[in-house]
This record gives C-alpha cells, structure tokens and sequence, in this order.
C-alpha cells in the first residue's frame, strides 16, 4: 500500500534529495538515490546538531576546561543512548566507538584470536568481506553454505556446529544481506550457536538502520553476544561505527590499535592498559561522530524503526513487481512474498554488462544505483554460479571485467515516484539494449 503522506514527512527529514544532477545531454534533473546501502545522505537533524554542538566541540577526556567537560559527558552519554537503542545490558555490556563496521569487526577478531578459546570460526557465504577477511588469517574458518536462493542454510550450520564441537568460539554472521537483502533468523542462529558453546557476532550494518534489533538479555538463549554497525550508513556520516559486546572480552589483553589515550601508566618498563573501552579507542577520539550518531539515533527512535521497515517493505516490494514485469530481468534473488528482507535487491540484464547499465543510469536518468560485487565478492560469485575455473580466469585476466550485478537500495526517504522514474527508465534500456552497449562499448 502506498503511503504518500508518510513519504513526504519522510522526506523532508533529509538533506539533499532534491539536489539536482547533470546529466551527458547537459540537462540538470533531480537525482534519486537507490545506492542507500552504501552510504546514506545526512539526516538534517544531525546537520543541526553538529553545528549547534560545534562552538562546544572540544578534545575529550584530557581536558579541564569546560567545553572538554562538556564534549567528555556527551561522548560517555553516547554509549548509553546506543545501548538503549539495541538494548544492550547496561552493566555487562561495553560500547567501543571505532571507524565504522569493518574496524569494529577487526577490532574484535584481533581480540578474540589472543584468547586461549575455540580455533574454529563459523562465518558463512552471505558475508561482507568486512565479515568474513578479518577472520582468515587468525582462525579456521567454515562457512554456512546458501540455499538455490542464497538464502542460509540452518541445517549446514547445525551440522557445522555438531561436527566442530567444542572447537568453534564465535559463529559470526550478518543480520541483513548487502546483496540480496535477506533478513537472517539472528535469533534462532543465536540460540543454535549458544547451544554448542559458541558466541554470536551480528555484523548490523545492513540490518540496524532498516529494523529494529534487540541484542536480549544475557540470560536469554537468542542473546546476540556481539553487535557491530556503521553511523554513515543510518543518516550520520562523520565517520563513526560501533563495537557491542561483554566487557569481559576486552579486559584482558592488548588492543591492536596502541598509543595514547589507551593506557593508565607507562614506563619504558611496562605498560599499564586502561580498562575498556578506553583501551580500545586510542588516539583521540570522534566526538562529532558521536554527536551525529547520537542524533540519528533520536531521529530514528522519533520514527520509529517498526514503521520505517514497514514503509521501506512496501517500497522495496513495489520495486520488485515493477522489476518482475520488465522481460529479461532475473532478481537475485526473491523467493516467497512478503520474506524478511530490508530495502534492497540486486538484478542483472541479460546482455547488458552490470557496469554499463548502472553508468547509463546515472548518465542518462540520473538515477544513482550500485553495480559489481558489492564487498561480498563469494557470496555474489555464488549467485552467479561461477565455477572455480571462472574465477581463476577473472583472476589472471586483469583486462577482463570481473562479473557483477547492479543493486538497488531505498532509504527511508526514497518514493514510489522515484521507483517508476527507475522502472521506466530501465524498460527503456531493455527495448534499446544493442544501442546503449555500442554507445557505451569502452566502459566494460
Ligand atoms: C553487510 C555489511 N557489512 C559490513 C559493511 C562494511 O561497512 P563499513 O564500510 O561501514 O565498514 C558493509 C558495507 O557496505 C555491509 O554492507
């Protein structure tokens, strides 16, 4: 059901939607942005926010002066706000600011690995090479297989469990697919990982802007042990990402990231580490990025993250009936209506090279989408259904244009008049298919 007058609230609530974007013919139009799941635009609540917090902006944890107090409270403030917002336990749990996602699982897998723990780590074929490089060169690492739909496979991961017993320390997956969208069951993997002794880590980056999330109790079997996301891609860019999880797990040791700001006393002795999170956040430490977070977060909450995946679910399954009735269009993918999946899909042509759709697109309709491997390069190839002997020819022939395919991704300000502007214009390319790969031949 289409929902115009939410849209509209909706929409005023970001900056930049209505920027308007040449194109080749020298013509400006209004640029629509399907390229969300990258990086989204600021919300305008967070722009005010940082320039009203600016004139008090002032280095943190270090300073006497008022203003350092002042940006000290909302710094450690943040960490609350964020816990509430997953509902993380507020004793147990630490929140450790990093750069975004990547760091933060870096971050983590750097930790875990100088534990005396379980050398196995369960990741699976869906993950973003952010889930799935930080952990190869530190532990054995299985992978969940995906089903004819890329979907999961629960009875792989059970049987993985019940044949690495005792051995496996985290099984590590993402809450939402970059690529095909899918919503995994984090609750019933948790609940599968926690019997077989393991910890989870939800990689959130895809799934905590578009749903809501609940890392539940610690006694709970669907506790999620570890949650990590990124604020640019949720309205606050600034350059900020989170790392949740026990404080227990960052007590001992050392962080990988060491210098200043880390420590309580050091002599050319010995170097005493300050408890967590402050050993982990060394350097000196993003407060305008916690600010923006801080503020997305509220904005969020005002909305409400129910009524944001509802409004996005109906804008995304809009997307998909118009993408079915284009001929020649293959969806990766789309099982069953109404399946759990947040804001995005990803599509081929066939006939159409994915990099030279997504450049048409942009150059001719101004319409920004995203094309390639997305970051999650195995689970793409598998998609694909690219034999290991494909892959090798990729890999030796560096003038060869790797496969891809072109995705779409909505945020919460994107419209049902944008989706047709999108439709139409691909129908288009469709029925002139040997006009625009002649006319873009050098770009593959
Ligand atoms: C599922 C997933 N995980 C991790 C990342 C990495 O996020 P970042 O680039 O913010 O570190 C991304 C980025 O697109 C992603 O989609």
């Amino acid at each position: 059901m289409k929902n115009i007058e939410l849209s509209v609230c909706l929409r005023r609530l970001v900056i930049g939607v209505n920027a308007k974007v040449p194109l080749d013919n020298g013509k400006y139009v209004n640029e629509v942005n399907f390229d969300n799941a990258a990086t989204t635009p600021p919300f305008l609540s967070v722009m005010r926010e940082i320039a009203d917090f600016a004139p008090w902006y002032s280095s943190i944890h270090r300073g006497t002066g008022y203003k350092s107090k002042l940006s000290s409270n909302l710094y450690e403030h943040g960490r609350e706000v964020i816990k509430e917002f997953v509902h993380a336990d507020h004793t147990k749990d630490v929140v450790i600011y990093t750069k975004n996602t990547t760091e933060s699982i870096n971050i983590l897998a750097y930790r875990l690995s100088q534990e005396d723990k379980g050398r196995i780590v369960i990741s699976t074929d869906m993950e973003h090479l952010a889930n799935d490089l930080p952990w190869r060169d530190k532990f054995q690492i299985e992978y969940v297989g995906i089903d004819e739909c890329g979907k999961l496979s629960i009875c792989d991961l059970e049987n993985k469990l019940l044949k690495y017993k005792g051995k496996v320390s985290l099984v590590t997956v993402t809450g939402a697919s970059n690529v095909t969208g899918y919503i995994n069951p984090i609750y019933q993997i948790a609940k599968l990982a926690h019997k077989y002794g393991a910890q989870i880590l939800v990689d959130g980056a895809q799934l905590v802007p578009h749903a809501p999330i609940d890392m539940k109790s610690y006694d709970s079997e669907e506790h999620i042990d570890y949650l990590v996301f990124s604020a640019h891609k949720m309205y606050a860019p600034f350059g900020i990402g989170v790392l949740i999880g026990p404080k227990e797990t960052f007590e001992t040791g050392e962080p990988i990231c060491k210098g200043g700001g880390g420590v309580r006393l050091v002599s050319h002795q010995f170097i005493e580490w300050d408890s967590p999170p402050a050993k982990e956040e060394t350097g000196t430490p993003n407060v305008i990025g916690v600010a923006a977070l801080i503020s997305s977060i509220e904005t969020l909450n005002s909305i409400g993250l129910r009524n944001i995946h509802v409004y996005e679910s109906n804008l995304i399954n809009y997307g998909i009936e118009g993408l079915k009735q284009i001929p020649a269009i293959k969806l990766y993918c789309h099982g069953e209506r109404n399946e759990q999946r947040v804001s995005l899909i990803s599509f081929a042509i066939q006939g159409i090279n994915h990099n030279v759709l997504a450049e048409v697109l942009s150059r001719e309709a101004g319409i920004a989408v995203r094309s390639g491997l997305f970051c999650a390069h195995p689970y793409v190839e598998k998609l694909l259904k690219l034999s290991n002997e494909d892959l090798e020819y990729f890999h030796q022939n560096h003038h060869v244009s790797v496969p891809g395919l072109v995705r779409i991704s909505m945020g919460l300000y994107n419209t049902y008049d944008e989706i047709d502007r999108f439709l139409q214009f691909l129908a288009k390319i469709v029925r002139n298919k040997d006009y625009y790969m002649q006319k873009y031949k050098n770009l593959k």
